[in-house]
């Protein structure tokens, strides 16, 4: 691996943009992806605010910018900016990158597939005929469905203290796989009878609360207990879980995987994950 980037005129420019932004760890993440692949490319972080987005557009168009990430508050206002979006983005009503092709804008997802590939990779190879439950119904839970919808799984519900909003993601996500609705009332009997448990809920993620999304006694011994969160790494719910005996999955690969996927539409080359993950650990600990 190089240690410097040796910037040059045939250096190709990439950016997360958000509103703030200064506290993102992607440039570090996909600095040092380029550099371990090769790639002559440079990744930097833009503060945009909410009316420059169509200027900002404007200016990855005539700089020939390849590749951006888009991150709160932007994933939805940045849509009518783009020329083609990708039916990740379409079923998950947000997009997190951009590829330019040439001036062709598309916008992709990868939030939720880089979830998916993380559990897969760290955890659970097989989906396929799993009973998957799935704790939130935010916008967090919706990219996690889309994604979970294309690994053929048993089952998978959603469960949600607000049954109403269960039952609208079920629906939008009809045309992807079968998603079951229940509210939080039936979450005891749902995780005796699952594989995995995953919690997109902020619950747990301010430790001096110490709260916990679920009962880690209601699960199943061997089987997977995940969450979202990556801060803490590991949360009260994950603690419990792993002492049931349950094998635990953090939400910080949720992170690497995203970037990767992004890495690897906008290179056509396979994401150096381990680099990545060694770079993204350093800076969250
Ligand atoms: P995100 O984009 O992170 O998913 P969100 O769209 O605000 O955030 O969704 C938060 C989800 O966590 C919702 O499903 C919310 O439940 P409600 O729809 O009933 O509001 C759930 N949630 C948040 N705090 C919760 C709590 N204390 N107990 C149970 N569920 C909670």
């Amino acid at each position: 691996m190089q240690d410097i980037i040796q910037v040059d005129s045939h250096t190709v420019l990439y950016a997360v943009i958000g509103d703030p932004i200064r506290h993102s760890k992607s440039p570090l993440m996909l600095n040092r992806a380029f550099a371990e692949a090769g790639i002559n490319g440079v990744y930097t972080a833009f503060h945009v605010k909410k009316e420059q987005l169509g200027d900002f557009v404007a200016g990855v168009r005539a700089m020939g910018v390849r590749g951006v990430n888009v991150t709160i508050p932007h994933k939805l206002d940045i849509m009518p900016h783009l020329d083609r979006i990708d039916e990740s983005s379409r079923a998950i009503g947000a997009v997190n990158t951009i590829v330019n092709d040439d001036g062709v804008l598309t916008g992709y997802n990868t939030d939720g597939l880089g979830y998916v590939r993380s559990l897969k990779e760290e955890v659970e190879p097989e989906l396929a005929g799993k009973r998957i439950v799935v704790l939130g119904a935010g916008g967090a839970a919706r990219g996690v469905l889309y994604a979970l919808t294309k690994e053929r799984p048993g089952a998978i519900t959603v469960v949600n203290r607000t049954l109403a909003k269960a039952e609208a993601l079920a629906r939008d996500l009809a045309p992807y796989g079968t998603v079951a609705a229940a509210d939080s009332g039936a979450l005891a009997r749902l995780c005796a009878d699952a594989d995995i448990v995953i919690n997109t809920t902020s619950v747990g993620m301010h430790p001096s609360t110490d709260e916990v999304p679920l009962d880690a006694g209601w699960l199943r011994p061997g089987a997977v207990a995940s969450d979202l969160i990556y801060n803490p790494m590991v949360t009260r719910f994950l603690r419990e879980a792993e002492q049931r005996g349950c094998r635990i999955h953090g939400g910080l690969g949720m992170f690497v995987y995203q970037g990767a996927l992004a890495f690897e539409y906008w290179t056509g080359r396979p994401a150096p994950v381990a680099a990545m993950r060694e770079v993204v650990l350093r800076a969250f600990t």
